[in-house]
């Protein structure tokens, strides 16, 4: 899988993509993800990307001209499955979406700053609209990264064991199950009996009754039915 973040603040991933599990996938030659600065694809001497929007206001808009231009460079290279804008009102991102993501080959990640972006970028560049919550950002960066996170750790052979994206919470509608580890007793708390006697299949029926338990005390709605 191949991710191309267009964004006007490119050293914001810098962390992310050098250490995140970002890495171990780029090293592993699964998944790559490629920053895009969109001041490089600006005209003006200033290399400007905003600017005052119509009708007057508060808060810069970025330009429709630059995002063109860089997204049309990578469509040029090959094809994507998805262009996304990261936007507080785009559809909330979920597992059920994160899983579908991860089974495309090459994806564009609009980040938005500022005001938004020119909707005329959203009507005529953009495939899908994706927030992270109920809340705003200063900008679609940090959304982007739990995005790409999101998608990237679901790809087989990112995480170390195939197994455990596929137990994450919310794989099945629950909640995770808890975890323990050694020493088997500390300060005379004990971890559970049950996961010491090597007894998978009893393992197994108490972590999912562990798991439906923590569904209902913690997130009920997960059970509602729909
Ligand atoms: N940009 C600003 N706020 C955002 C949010 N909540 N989700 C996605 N992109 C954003």
């Amino acid at each position: 899988m191949r991710i191309d973040i267009v964004t006007c603040l490119p050293t914001m991933f810098n962390g992310f993509i050098d250490q995140s599990i970002l890495k171990r996938a780029n090293d592993k030659g699964i998944a790559e993800i490629h920053v895009h600065n969109l001041r490089d694809y600006s005209t003006s001497k200033q290399k400007n990307v905003d600017d005052y929007a119509f009708g007057g206001g508060a808060g810069m808009v970025l330009m429709i001209e630059p995002i063109d231009r860089c997204i049309e460079h990578l469509k040029s290279q090959r094809s994507y499955d998805e262009v996304l804008y990261m936007s507080p009102d785009g559809e909330r991102l979920s597992q059920t979406i994160s899983n579908g993501l991860s089974l495309c080959e090459n994806i564009i990640i609009l980040c938005g700053h500022y005001k938004g972006v020119d909707e005329r970028v959203r009507e005529h560049l953009i495939t899908r609209e994706i927030s992270i919550g109920d809340y705003v950002l200063s900008g679609g960066e940090l959304a982007a990264a739990v995005v790409s996170d999101s998608i990237i750790r679901l790809i087989p052979g990112v995480l170390s064991d195939e197994t455990s994206a596929l137990t994450d919470s919310f794989q099945d509608d629950l909640v995770a199950p808890p975890v323990y580890t050694r020493p088997a007793e500390y300060k005379g708390w004990k971890a559970p009996e049950i996961l010491l006697s090597g007894h998978n299949a009893k393992i197994e029926e108490w972590r999912f009754d562990q798991a439906v338990k923590r569904t209902q005390q913690k997130r009920p709605d997960l059970l509602k039915e729909e």
